[in-house]
């Protein structure tokens, strides 16, 4: 996410001409992440309420098996598509091909970016998981004020030339990893409503409530809606999440986020000796593709349920840890429109069951990496402010917390402070054996 801070540390560098092109295409991206308008409750109002069937939740399908969830059919045999009989948005087997297409500099790479494919960062399990992968963002603090380093706080890891590949300045002493987060099941996830969202913080008792990110849906022209993805649940909406991927982890630029990133402040883009392709590199179909694929998806799979893992799970409530990782939501009844009024749930995302073991709201348990979710005046307050972890699918990961730089659950508690402090203590106090117990339930997770 960009901001304009960096214009005012870019003059120096860039010629006069350079600048005007730069100041005006940042301007235009600030104003693409400008959150309009008040969030809708994305529910039933009373009296439609009472005009629609009476509500059945079923669980939402479970697994790490690469098969649809029944939102899209599940296509041609996977093994058998190529890239010129491939039909975007057709069909699970489809868009997932999209998903794992290896990106070249003839396709728009670039010119900085971080890797080729979705995949190469949601692979584990299964397409759509977890991995890895951490990329590294960066910035200064000038008094209270955060400013991003110059190319944005996202450092890209590699670009198509030598010449242009992002160096982290010294002074840029922010700095901090994240690592790639699962996305599987994320499609039941966006059909939770904001106000499903505001009751689990509502019940929550006041020293562990947590706050709410307002997300600019970008293909709503920044309505706001209640963030959930991402790990400062910066995002609200899949297709935005995409074309905020396509470009930033890329560099392939799409209808709704159309400006090139520049190297370290330096344009880079179409015109320059870097890119051959003009904007937008894609035409906005790969990013429902994309999108398409995740709704598709199931969450993650539980491990075997033992009367260990039960034990720990209640020990997890009893300490407080549920307060945060909410285990449980229900999505919304199908035909709900969400995503300022975008996306119309249907029967395979709706009124389902899910256990995400997250609230989807940001907390301070004093982890936070610095960095604002926009370094705008009004995101000031989300520099530490980190969204509490999901841990669904935590058995498939094995280092943990934003950074990736905790190996254990144990320890990642342990890194637990501020507002979680007393569920800290509480957990410190426990013996061995109670831990253990703890220990089976994460990792039946
Ligand atoms: C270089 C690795 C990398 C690549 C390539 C990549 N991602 Fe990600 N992805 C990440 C990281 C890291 C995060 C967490 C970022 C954060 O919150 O700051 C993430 C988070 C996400 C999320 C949020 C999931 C959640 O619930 O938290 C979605 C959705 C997503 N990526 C979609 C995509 C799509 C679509 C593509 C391909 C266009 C893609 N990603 C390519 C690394 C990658
Ligand atoms: C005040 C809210 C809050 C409470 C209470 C809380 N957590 Fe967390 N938890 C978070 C947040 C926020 C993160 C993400 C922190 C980060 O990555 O910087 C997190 C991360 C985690 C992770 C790392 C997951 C991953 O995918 O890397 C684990 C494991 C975890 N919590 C377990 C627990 C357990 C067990 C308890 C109870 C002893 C607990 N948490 C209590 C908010 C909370």
């Amino acid at each position: 996410m960009r901001t304009t801070n960096v214009l005012l540390r870019a003059g120096a560098l860039l010629s006069a001409a350079l600048i005007a092109g730069f100041v005006d295409a940042q301007t235009s991206v600030v104003d693409r992440f400008r959150v309009r308008g008040t969030a809708d409750n994305e529910e039933p109002t009373p009296a439609e309420a009472s005009r629609l069937p009476v509500r059945r939740f079923s669980e939402a399908p479970t697994g790490f098996d690469s098969l649809t969830n029944g939102f899209l059919p599940q296509g041609p045999a996977f093994d058998t598509l190529e890239e010129d009989t491939v039909v975007p948005l057709r069909s699970y087997n489809d868009d997932r091909f999209i998903f794992e297409e290896v990106e070249k500099n003839a396709d728009g790479l670039g010119p900085v970016y971080n890797a080729q494919s979705c995949r190469e960062c949601h692979q584990n399990v299964a397409t759509g998981g977890a991995s890895q992968v951490a990329e590294h963002r960066t910035g200064h603090l000038d008094g209270d004020v955060f400013f991003e380093s110059l190319g944005g706080s996202l450092v890209h890891s590699r670009a198509t030339n030598p010449e242009i590949v992002e160096r982290v300045a010294y002074e840029d002493s922010v700095r901090t990893f994240r690592i790639s987060t699962n996305t599987l099941g994320d499609g039941f996830v966006e059909a939770i409503s904001n106000l499903a969202i505001l009751g689990v913080r509502a019940a929550q008792p006041a020293s562990l409530r947590g706050s709410v990110i307002p997300a600019p849906v970008l293909e709503a022209n920044g309505q706001v809606r209640i963030g959930r993805f991402g790990w400062k649940a910066q995002h609200a909406s899949l297709v935005s999440f995409s074309a905020d991927a396509y470009l930033n982890e890329m560099g392939i630029t799409s209808p709704l986020l159309p400006v090139e990133n520049t190297s370290s402040g330096t344009f880079v883009g179409f015109g320059t000796p870097f890119d051959a392709v003009a904007e937008p590199e894609d035409d906005g179909t790969d990013l429902h593709a994309f999108a398409d694929f995740m709704r598709s998806t199931k969450a993650p799979s539980r491990g075997p349920i033992t009367p260990n893992v039960l034990a720990g799970e209640t020990i997890f409530k009893n300490l407080g840890c549920a307060t945060c990782h909410a285990a449980t939501y229900r999505t919304v009844p199908p035909g709900t429109k969400v995503n300022g009024g975008t996306f119309t749930v249907p029967d395979a995302l709706g009124n389902k069951i899910i256990h995400p073991y997250s609230d989807f709201l940001v907390h301070d348990i004093g982890t936070g990496d610095g960095i604002p979710v926009q370094s705008t005046p009004e995101f000031a307050w989300t520099a530490n402010a980190m969204r509490t972890a999901p841990l669904w699918g935590m058995r498939t990961r094995s280092r943990l917390m934003h950074d990736g730089l905790t190996f254990t659950p144990r320890e990642a508690i342990e890194r637990h402070t501020s507002q979680a402090q007393a569920v800290t203590n509480a957990y410190k106090a426990l013996g061995d054996p109670d831990k253990e117990l703890l220990r089976a339930f994460l990792d039946s997770l």
